[in-house]
């Protein structure tokens, strides 16, 4: 019996996809203990048990209910549920320990491979769409590895024994950045395509491609760096008014921060901490561990601002020479270990200019992977947006409160990250790998 393709991927390929997925999950939480996955480390967070049940059940709901009765979006029953559940409630569920939780997520994955072998006879009810260019499988296995960089922010912060990461990759040095003299360099403007009509991974947030008129700008040749950032800071950066938008002076009136998340202040020098390892301040990685509103400060420090979403993609995908869009800054070939520190192995971002095929062709260095940036944008649906395969993914986190994040962190899967892909923080968040670039008007 021969057992029909899924999309364009094979029943092998969709069966591999989970497999890596669920292995790297695996590979993270290993060195934990009982007592640490069921702790909740910040309320921000949930315990890295939640995370693991939650996959499960979102894979049960789309690779094995909706594939086998009509689509809905059903509510997830009970504690896995993230809307009945909100994070900082979730350490006082009773969640079951890891072996039940393996158990469960074993169980749901058995049913979805026996789903690929034979797949279901009632085969009318199952959504040509979610099921056309293998979307729902990567779809699944996406949700799998953002839970990972998840379940990374929520090990970060844990104090009592720092988490001992598994590191597999050492990022290769700083290399020279070529820019202007003010570290940037121009996008000419014009039209430009912002979003993809991509069907088989891309996001509803992505869809759909179409024009945008831009003005020029200029745009950071590399993320601001822990030196320049450094520099901001004993400028009096975090102390002077006139540099601070109104919410951002009351969230630092009210936090009392006077650095980026994770750094302190030694004998010798500032220390960064990364998991286990405390490390000195090094000037050329990007700053990492900054929320919204200081990437703003610093922007307004430096004469500069935060690039709008819209000129962050075209400084990432465009070719303004032949007037065509790329998948990633360096084409449209899938991340590999030579093209960006991704990946999560590194368990910190690189140094400016480590990659050197990481570039765009207007100049523009890491874009993807090493820290997410953030932009001046409010989170919303592209002209001629539409939910799909569910409105809770992203449209519910449509508005203000919301700015957007593009390009990954170290700490992202390949397979969860183009020069598309739209993440969302609130402005006040830093516990995520966060950093930025400046531009400005040309
Ligand atoms: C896109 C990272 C904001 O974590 O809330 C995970 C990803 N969506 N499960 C989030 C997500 C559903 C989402 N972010
Ligand atoms: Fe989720």
């Amino acid at each position: 019996m021969s057992v029909p393709h899924v999309g364009d991927l094979t029943p092998s390929q969709a069966a591999e996809l989970l497999a890596d997925a669920r292995e790297r999950t695996l590979l993270l939480v290993g060195p934990l203990s009982e007592s640490e996955l069921h702790a909740q480390h910040s309320t921000l967070m949930s315990p890295v048990l939640w995370d693991l049940g939650h996959i499960a059940h979102f894979e049960e709901l789309w690779l094995v209910r909706n594939l086998e009765g009509p689509v809905e979006f059903v509510e997830m029953p009970g504690m896995y549920n993230p809307f009945e559940n909100p994070r900082s409630t979730r350490g006082a569920l009773p969640l079951p320990g890891i072996a039940g939780t393996l158990q469960v997520m074993g169980e749901v994955r058995r049913r979805v491979l026996d789903h690929l072998v034979q797949p279901p006879t009632e085969a009318a009810n199952v959504s040509p769409e979610l099921l056309r260019d293998g979307y729902v499988f990567r779809m699944v296995a996406q949700h799998e590895y953002q839970h990972d960089e998840t379940i990374l922010q929520a090990l970060q912060l844990k104090t009592d024994a720092p988490y001992r990461a598994p590191r597999a990759v050492r990022p290769p040095a700083a290399r020279p950045v070529p820019a202007d003299a003010d570290g940037m360099v121009r996008f000419p403007g014009g039209p430009v395509e912002i979003g993809t009509d991509d069907r088989s991974a891309a996001y509803d947030n992505e869809r759909p491609a179409h024009r945008v008129e831009l003005p020029p700008f200029r745009i950071g040749a590399a993320p601001v760096t822990n030196a320049e950032y450094l520099r901001f800071l004993e400028d009096g950066g975090y102390t002077r008014r006139e540099l601070w938008s109104d919410a951002g002076w009351a969230w630092l009136r009210e936090s009392k921060v006077e650095a980026p998340q994770f750094w302190a202040r030694g004998a010798e020098g500032w220390t960064v901490r990364r998991m286990d390892r405390m490390e000195a301040l090094d000037p050329q990685v990007p700053v990492c561990h900054v929320c919204w509103h200081e990437a703003e400060a610093y922007c307004r420090w430096a004469g500069a601002r935060l690039p709008t979403e819209h000129e962050w993609e075209a400084a990432a995908s465009w070719d303004p020479a032949a007037g065509a869009k790329r998948m990633y800054p360096w084409g449209d070939e899938p991340p590999g270990p030579l093209h960006a520190n991704l990946d999560q192995l590194a368990f910190e971002p690189a140094p400016v200019g480590a990659y050197p095929l990481n570039v765009s062709p207007i100049g523009c260095y890491g874009m993807i992977g090493d820290v997410w940036e953030w932009t001046s944008s409010d989170l919303s649906g592209w002209p001629g947006f539409r939910a799909f395969p569910y409105a809770e993914y992203s449209q519910v986190f449509f508005g203000p409160e919301y700015k957007v994040l593009r390009g990954g962190s170290w700490a992202t899967r390949p397979g969860a990250v183009r020069n598309t892909f739209r993440n969302w923080d609130y402005p006040i968040r830093r516990q995520i790998f966060s950093g930025f670039r400046v531009a400005r008007d040309a």
